[in-house]
């Protein structure tokens, strides 16, 4: 199959790429997060090819996108406690709601389960697809599974040309990481992953939220809360190491492997010794390193290297967000304290 980049700009392109979707077919999209690979939601047989383009296990469920309330009633049978506020507060936007799910959304959508995780997209073009399409659009980040997720058409195109109908390029997604998932079903609710909503911002509408106990991030297929909480995930193919936060760290790690082609995701101004390095945007900047983050590990994934360094923010606001997302790229690999063992 030919896959053929729209440009977003025109409402032809929408028409065009909604017929797509109307026809059972797929066409990622961008979203104010990363690029979405989108099939009509309440087509299963569509939906399955989403799992097929991305080589994804069927055991891990979509997002539904949505592009009004009323759209997003009509795949959940009720609406849960707090929903108003959440609605108010963070919809449209970069937030996922785990609810009760109604026999509208095929099993295949939410992997048999009986929640489905619905969003609320707030990128214009996202909007005029669903609205366009009619239907509600399921989507998963749309990369091949366990890679890391796509920022621009060119990411969606590298990883996906050939296995999708379309593409619609919208540009650079603004924010870089994926949405917050948030359980509405559990006596609490519940961070399943972290995102751009933090988790201080939940908090400040919903007064407590619970985030998972490490015990429950494996096995994948098994009793988990949420399957894309696997360890290993958002991975460049090249071994990624994490240094901690500061930049003698990252100078240290960096030099004690010089009999290695090290690559490193560098702070701006900081003096790095690096054979290729991403100039990664102003530390303490966390909107500029979400927004650069994948962008920064697909180009240093290019770069033929033995090893990518990291260095890793702490857990306040966006960097919660971050610090999730290296960790999983990593597989939670740190380099040894200064002077330890090399590795
Ligand atoms: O920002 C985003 O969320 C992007 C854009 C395209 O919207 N989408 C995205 O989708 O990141 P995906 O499939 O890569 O990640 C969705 C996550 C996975 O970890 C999945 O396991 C979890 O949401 N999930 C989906 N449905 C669920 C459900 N019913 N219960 C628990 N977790 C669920
Ligand atoms: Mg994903």
């Amino acid at each position: 199959m030919r896959t053929i980049r729209l440009s977003a700009n025109g409402e032809a392109s929408i028409e065009h790429a909604a017929g797509i979707i109307r026809c059972g077919g797929l066409v990622a999209f961008p979203t104010e997060t990363v690029y979405g690979l989108g099939a009509n939601a309440l087509d299963g047989t569509a939906a399955k090819k989403i799992f097929m383009a991305k080589d994804r296990p069927v055991w891990d469920p979509l997002i539904v996108h949505v592009h009004s309330r009323e759209m997003l009633e009509s795949v959940v049978p009720s609406l849960p406690a707090r929903f108003d506020d959440l609605f108010s507060a963070f919809m449209p936007g970069p937030l996922t709601l785990v609810i009760r799910k109604s026999a509208a959304v095929p099993d295949v959508v939410t992997a048999g389960r009986e929640t489905v995780a619905v969003r609320f997209p707030a990128h214009s073009v996202a909007q005029r697809l669903i609205a366009a399409s009619n239907v509600p659009i399921a989507a998963p980040s749309a990369n091949r599974f366990g890679c890391v997720s796509p920022t621009t058409a060119d990411h969606v195109l590298a990883d996906l040309d050939g296995r999708i109908e379309a593409v619609l390029d919208g540009g650079q997604c603004d924010i870089g990481v994926e949405s917050t998932v948030l359980d509405l079903t559990a006596t609490k609710p519940l961070i399943l992953r972290h995102g751009a909503v933090t988790r201080e911002q939940l908090q400040r509408v919903l007064g407590d939220v619970d985030v998972p106990d490490p015990g429950t991030l494996s096995p994948p297929q098994t009793g988990l809360l949420s399957p894309g909480m696997m360890p290993r995930h958002y991975a460049p193919r090249t071994k990624l190491l994490l240094s901690s936060w500061c930049e003698s760290a990252l100078a240290s790690a960096v030099e004690e492997r010089l009999e290695k082609k090290v690559g490193a995701l560098v702070p701006t101004g900081w003096n790095i010794s690096a054979a290729a390095k991403f100039d990664w945007g102003r530390w303490g900047d966390l909107v500029t390193l979400a927004s650069r983050l994948y962008a920064g590990l697909r180009w240093l994934d290019e770069q033929k290297l033995d090893v990518i360094i990291a260095p890793l923010p702490g857990e306040e606001e966006l960097g919660g967000a971050i610090r999730e997302r290296l960790l999983k790229a990593s597989g939670g690999a740190m380099c040894p304290p200064l002077g330890g063992r090399r590795g």
